[in-house]
């Protein structure tokens, strides 16, 4: 039979870029594919769960069986987070979130003009999303990504005490053929127990194999946590 271990659990989860306006025709973006994300709701979906998946712009179809929202800015991912998270046991965010927005985007076309060499766009903090979704009182189970090219550990650590999450999902982006845009990743987890840090590692695989290896150390973390 289909594992259902994920059965009667709600998950909010983000993945792919956001893509910050310049002007209507340019914007600011990374180079998440989504295919992380996907592979997570995917596999939870498949164990049972019901899955709300809010995704930037990406090129995959919608696993069956999950609910999609799909959002351009990390202003509509906050806000489109915030819409579903109340009923949520478990969020995981997998989304690439610019860190910075313009801070006027242009109404028109931006021209190149003859007299200029060199353009200048300010940009604002946009939200931290899961940052701002772990602060509100009743947060459901936080589950944090880090896209690190060095210092993995120290940087992983932080994010889990700084934002409030109660697991993160570390990957090294600067290794070849892992992370943004791969069929493969690595990740690291960490968490903390009785104040103490911890972390395993999994081993690199295609998106979705390590999919099932997150959920299964989620699903231990989550129930340690919350004791039936
Ligand atoms: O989409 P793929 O091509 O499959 O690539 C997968 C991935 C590399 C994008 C994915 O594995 C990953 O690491 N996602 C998180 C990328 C990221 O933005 O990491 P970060 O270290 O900048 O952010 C840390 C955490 O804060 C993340 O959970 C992120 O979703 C969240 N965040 C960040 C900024 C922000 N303004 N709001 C947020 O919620």
């Amino acid at each position: 039979p289909p594992l259902a271990d994920l059965a009667g659990l709600r998950i909010v989860l983000t993945a792919g870029p956001t893509r910050e306006a310049v002007d209507p025709v340019r914007y600011l973006s990374n180079h998440s594919s989504g295919k992380m994300g996907f592979s997570l709701a995917l596999a939870a979906r498949r164990r049972g769960a019901d899955v709300t998946l809010i995704t930037g712009p990406v090129a995959l179809p919608t696993p069956e069986g999950v609910h999609r929202q799909d959002v351009e800015s990390a202003v509509d991912m906050l806000h489109a987070a915030e819409q579903c998270i109340d009923h949520a046991d478990i969020f995981i965010g997998c989304a690439a979130v610019a860190d910075f927005r313009l801070e006027h985007p242009e109404e028109h076309k931006l021209k190149k003009r003859p007299d200029e060499d060199t353009l200048t766009l300010t940009l604002v903090k946009n939200p931290d999303i899961i940052a701002t979704l772990a602060h509100r009182a009743n947060a459901p189970f936080m589950v944090g990504f880090a896209a690190e090219t060095r210092n993995v550990t120290h940087y992983a650590e932080d994010k889990l005490i700084r934002k409030r999450l109660d697991l993160v999902v570390a990957n090294d982006v600067s290794r070849e053929g892992l992370g943004f845009g791969s069929d493969d990743n690595a990740v690291t987890l960490h968490w903390q127990e009785s104040g103490r840090h911890c972390h395993q590692a999994l081993p690199t695989a295609d998106k979705l194999t390590l999919a099932h290896g997150i959920l299964d150390h989620l699903l231990v973390r989550f129930h340690a946590t919350h004791p039936a």
